[in-house]
């Protein structure tokens, strides 16, 4: 991707997206499972361009939704609701509504209260309500803090000890037809290892159960911002098919969510420097995306990789990459080695930002969110445009 000769083109900062990667990714999931049982649903909270969730449905696969709003872009992507699972801790009675307005596949309920909401909005509908019970398997994923989702004090799902309340609570609501049991033990696992135990709970849980035929294990599979050795579809594949043999056998099927597997590492942030500034012993490379852009690195000291968009024979001094936002959280990266020729307008791009990118960005200090473009061989496409100033106005200034 030559991000310097598009950026003369698409004014910075914006987010590309490579197909061929998106394809490669996706293919790599397909073909890892495709001899299981196995139905894959891209958890589009990581990017929910309808450009991109379309590539995943061309290949068959599902989606793995939060929220109404989530449901209306997959549904824009292409997806067929039957493939669709919608999961959250807090699901409004809208998203509820929507979802089965519209025949969503699965509705994985994550505590007793939301088992009652969901049976009376169904019953006032006139429809049942196909849903799975989402466990939480209290199993410590080594991954971040804050995106481990999977131990006995995080607030999602219900616990094993909780299940023969919900269950008397189903028997008694002839609107909830009981249909899995789905988990997530947390995000950007690298560890097969961690997954292997998260999924040999829920298969001993699942094979105590009568009546279910899909086993939901959740998304997670980590990708490589360092460039390091991590788990991919392959190793995970063996792990399921070990695990979950004898559910498969019998017509059960395993449900997958993987989100940043997919999307990740197609997407770059491409921005210009702003200013090359030399204080206080430091070099700032200041840029004109910033952490409202990609807030990753603020939230979870995230590592992305950052190159400078042209070739340079200059020898590389640590530089720390900022943006323009009035906090010093507003940094990319500390002390990274960068040529010492950059100069301001040249161009960098900022890696593996196309998961958890857009989707999280926002409009701090007035910064509208960014252009999308999706890049397929020769061709580039915009497939959202920048928002403006006025869009902002027009959703403020009439109140
Ligand atoms: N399924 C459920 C129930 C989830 O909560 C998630 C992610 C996924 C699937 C997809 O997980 P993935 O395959 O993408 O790891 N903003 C954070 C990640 C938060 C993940 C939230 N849930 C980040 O930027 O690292």
């Amino acid at each position: 991707m030559d991000t310097t000769a598009l950026a003369r083109t698409y004014p910075t900062p914006f987010y590309a997206y490579d197909a061929a990667v998106l394809r490669a990714r996706i293919g790599d999931l397909t073909e890892a499972f495709k001899a299981q049982n196995v139905s894959l649903h891209y958890a589009v909270k990581a990017n929910d361009n309808p450009a991109i969730i379309a590539m995943a449905a061309k290949a068959g696969i599902g989606a793995c939704l939060v929220s109404a709003g989530e449901m209306k872009r997959a549904m824009a992507g292409g997806m067929p609701p039957a493939l669709m699972l919608m999961n959250g801790v807090g699901k409004s009675d809208a998203d509820i509504r929507f979802a089965l307005a519209n025949g969503i596949g699965q509705l994985n309920v994550e505590s007793i209260p939301e088992l009652t909401v969901i049976a009376d909005i169904a019953r006032e509908m006139g429809v049942v309500a196909p849903i799975g019970l989402r466990i939480n398997p209290e199993v410590a994923a080594n991954t971040h803090s804050n995106i481990a989702t999977g131990r006995r004090t995080d607030k999602f799902g219900l616990l094993a000890e909780d299940l023969p309340e919900a269950k008397r609570i189903i028997a008694a609501r002839p609107e909830l037809k009981w249909i899995a049991l789905s988990c997530h033990i947390g995000s950007q696992v690298h560890d097969v290892n961690d997954l292997r135990r998260g999924y040999a709970v829920m298969a001993d849980i699942f094979r105590a159960q009568e009546g279910l035929d899909r086993l939901d294990l959740g998304g997670g599979f980590g990708v490589s911002y360092r460039g390091d050795a991590y788990s991919r579809p392959a190793d995970f594949a063996p792990v399921v098919a070990e695990l979950t043999k004898d559910l498969q056998a019998r017509g059960v099927r395993i449900q997958l969510e993987p989100g940043r597997y997919i999307a990740a590492e197609a997407g770059t942030l491409v921005t210009s420097v702003i200013h090359v500034k030399d204080s206080g012993g430091m070099r700032f490379i200041v840029v004109d995306a910033a952490m409202n852009d990609l807030i990753r690195p603020a939230l979870y000291e995230a590592y992305h990789p950052i190159r400078l968009g042209r070739s340079s024979k200059a020898a590389t001094m640590p530089c720390t990459i900022v943006g323009p936002v009035c906090e010093s959280s507003d940094c990319f990266a500390r002390d990274r080695g960068l040529p010492a020729d950059i100069v301001r307008g040249d161009v960098l791009e900022i890696g593996f930002a196309g998961a958890y990118g857009f989707t999280m960005s926002g409009q701090y200090n007035a910064r509208p969110r960014l252009a999308e473009v999706l890049i397929d061989g020769n061709e580039a496409k915009l497939i959202r445009r920048a928002f403006t100033a006025e869009d902002f106005d027009a959703a403020t200034l009439a109140a």
